[in-house]
């Protein structure tokens, strides 16, 4: 005798007493994994191709199933299908729309499939799409910031240390800083990238499955690069989620301290940089006040950023092979983290493409504080003068200089040869050019170095850019594949 479950649910034949409703809110992920339907839908026609090809379901059973399943496809992309709680989740819901197009043929759809080793998939699909678009906002950052550095390489600014002026550098060096950030922050997402491509369908809930089904087939058309070698594992790994939120982490970090010297150099006390009108916003009561709020946000938006991977940490901790329930926390914390970085790295490169730079105000800045003492102890130094007698007899002149009120541009030439004898047969660089372009090492500041430096950037950007293009293509091509004809 067969009782009769309360519900539809994919679970349902155990039970005889209906979920309670708020249980039912509680379990359900549908609010969020909604966002994987695409994946989701996608992976189930490569499952339901490979059932067919190895006589697990008919052909013709086959057939009907990859049909019904580019139609929910389509309803989706037109917003026709709305899934519910009742759904429970993305994976079930789909299932529950198939049923309704084909009938009870839908329901060898899950045959040697669990939503454990599903819902795998449907997020390792998911987190390669949105890996390919952080690399591409992370490369449109770079190169709105090669850009700037490449539009601007005369400007010389104030180099720091402790924020304190220290040897000048040229603007474009600095922002180079930046692009040398970035691209590592590429790496580190390509790195993500290669873990997740990874397919764990075919563990089914956690030992594998009773079929004689072929994961190389399903592997192939959904585009991973290889399959899950242990199920358990398959079913419990999340560590691709925790690199991308890592990966995350950092690029909020690097977009934070990029914004902070925006949020610094606009400011009346420096004024090294005048935001846009159309990337700043005003106050409603003080009406001289234009405020570089896009920079705050990308500063502020790092605290939820590193907290989505301390979350994910948390929860994976501690946790018995394989699959728990624990682990459906881990969408809602990666989603977050990818739109908040990509809505970052949307907003940054149009505001630092149209700052309008204050070269006068940088310059002036550039040579002030004595900035130029340590050229005037290589000096020295270059003359014999060991460099710790040297800096002593360097520092000795500012503080003197600082007594009097004087800068190193006012002292006459007998003042210099009183210092040492060096410097009656020569004066140290007296402006920030000189200094610069004695800084001519690899990685230094010397403007050639710059643009050797520019040009060597523009190439890693441009062969990291047609990686992430392939990469996407890639994607495409599996997201757009046409119904098969057999
Ligand atoms: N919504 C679930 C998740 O995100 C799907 C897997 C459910 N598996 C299960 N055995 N209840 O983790």
């Amino acid at each position: 005798m067969t009782s009769q479950a309360g519900t539809a649910k994919a679970w349902g034949g155990r039970f005889t007493e209906a979920p309670d409703r708020r249980l039912e809110a509680f379990n359900a992920s549908v609010a969020f994994d909604v966002r994987m339907i695409r994946e989701d839908i996608r992976g189930s026609i490569a499952h339901a191709r490979m059932l067919g090809q190895q006589g697990i379901i008919s052909p013709d059973e086959a057939r009907q199933l990859e049909a019904g399943l580019w139609q929910v496809l389509a309803e989706a992309d037109a917003g026709d299908f709305a899934l519910t709680i009742a759904d429970e989740d993305v994976h079930t819901g789909v299932e529950r729309r198939l049923r309704e197009i084909v009938g009870g043929v839908a329901g060898k759809l899950h045959t040697a499939r669990s939503r454990n080793d599903q819902a795998g998939t449907d997020l390792r699909l998911w987190t390669k799409g949105a890996l390919v678009a952080l690399m591409q906002g992370v490369l449109d950052l770079a190169d709105a910031l090669a850009e700037v550095a490449a539009a601007n390489a005369e400007l010389v600014m104030p180099g720091y240390t402790h924020l304190q002026r220290a040897q000048p550098v040229l603007l474009a060096h600095h922002l180079l800083a930046y692009v040398e950030m970035l691209s590592r922050d590429f790496d580190r997402l390509r790195d993500a990238y290669r873990r997740t491509d990874v397919m764990p369908l075919g563990a089914g809930a956690l030992a594998g499955v009773t079929y004689p089904i072929d994961r190389e087939m399903t592997r192939a058309d959904l585009g991973f690069d290889r399959v899950s070698a242990n199920s358990l594992d398959a079913v419990s790994d999340r560590d691709y989620v925790l690199d991308t939120l890592y990966a995350c982490a950092v690029i909020a970090m690097h977009c934070s301290r990029l914004a902070e010297e925006v949020i610094l150099w606009s400011s009346a006390e420096f004024r090294f940089l005048e935001l846009a009108d159309a990337f700043t916003t005003g106050s409603s009561i003080m009406p001289q006040k234009k405020n570089a709020d896009i920079a705050e946000l990308a500063r502020g938006k790092t605290g939820r950023v590193y907290g989505n991977l301390v979350a994910m940490l948390t929860t994976a901790k501690g946790l018995p092979l394989s699959y728990n329930k624990d682990l459906q926390e881990d969408k809602e914390p990666l989603f977050d983290s990818v739109d908040t970085i990509l809505a970052t790295l949307g907003v940054l490169p149009p505001m630092m493409r149209t700052a309008r730079w204050r070269g006068d105000r940088m310059a002036e800045a550039a040579i002030a504080d004595f900035s130029l003492a340590t050229d005037a102890a290589d000096l020295l130094a270059r003359n014999g003068v060991p460099f710790r007698e040297a800096h002593e007899i360097t520092g000795r002149l500012v503080r003197d200089c600082i007594a009097q009120g004087k800068t190193f541009a006012d002292l006459t030439v007998e003042e210099w040869a009183a210092i040492h004898p060096v410097f009656a047969r020569e004066r140290p660089a007296l402006t920030a050019i000189e200094s610069l372009r004695a800084r001519d090492v690899p990685g230094g500041t010397a403007p050639n170095r710059v643009a050797e430096q520019l040009v060597a950037a523009r190439e890693r950007l441009a062969g990291a850019r047609a990686e992430a293009a392939a990469l996407d293509e890639a994607r495409s091509a599996v997201m757009r594949a046409v119904p098969q004809q057999s």
